[in-house]
């Protein structure tokens, strides 16, 4: 009987710290904070997939960059029949004018902060413009 009884409390107290993180996020609605980035009149496609925007955005961009400048290969990529120059400002930043509640978003969530703007203009706040 005793032996039953202290299996029993070890099940249960098993059981509450196997669910720790499942009850402390309910209670405190604190879990799963990830980064909302906001589209705003960005219309239905990016460039790519969202997936894929929202792992190799750098890297295109690095590309984009490359292309333009050193190889000078100016030709547009299409959205949804639409055509885009390959630019950072022009292009990106026409779809994705909300860089504070989009870019800024996720970058500060993750700490990172493309020096990009040093150069290159974003809508409103306006710094030296590259084009
Ligand atoms: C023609 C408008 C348009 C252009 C140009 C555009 N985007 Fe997008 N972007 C969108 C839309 C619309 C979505 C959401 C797509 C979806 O939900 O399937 C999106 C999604 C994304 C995402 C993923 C967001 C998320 O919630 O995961 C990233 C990152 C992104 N874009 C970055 C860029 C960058 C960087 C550029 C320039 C290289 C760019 N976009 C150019 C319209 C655009
Ligand atoms: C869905 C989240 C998300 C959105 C939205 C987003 N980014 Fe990013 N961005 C990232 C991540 C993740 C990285 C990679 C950080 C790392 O490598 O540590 C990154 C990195 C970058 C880098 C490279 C920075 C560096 O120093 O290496 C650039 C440039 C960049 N993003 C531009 C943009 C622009 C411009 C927009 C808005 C049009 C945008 N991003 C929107 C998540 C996002
Ligand atoms: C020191 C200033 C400076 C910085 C910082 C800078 N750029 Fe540029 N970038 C330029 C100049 C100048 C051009 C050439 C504009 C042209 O000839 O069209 C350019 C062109 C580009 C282009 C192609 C054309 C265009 O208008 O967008 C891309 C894409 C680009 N840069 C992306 C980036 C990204 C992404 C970052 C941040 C990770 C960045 N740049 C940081 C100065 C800069």
């Amino acid at each position: 009987m005793h032996d039953r009884m202290k299996i029993l409390g070890g099940l249960a107290l098993f059981i509450i710290l196997a669910s720790f993180p499942v009850w402390y996020a309910h209670s405190t609605g604190k879990a799963g904070v990830v980064p909302d980035p906001k589209l705003v009149n960005a219309g239905k496609e990016c460039i790519k997939s969202k997936a894929y925007m929202r792992e190799y955005h750098m890297s295109m961009l690095d590309e984009w960059r490359d292309e333009v400048i050193r190889d000078g290969k100016r030709d547009p990529v299409m959205v949804a029949g639409v055509e885009y120059q390959k630019s950072l400002s022009g292009t990106c930043m026409k779809c994705h004018a909300n860089k504070t509640d989009f870019c800024d978003i996720c970058h500060n969530y993750l700490g990172v902060s493309p020096a990009c703007w040093d150069c290159h203009n974003f809508p409103k706040e306006q710094k030296h413009e590259t084009r």
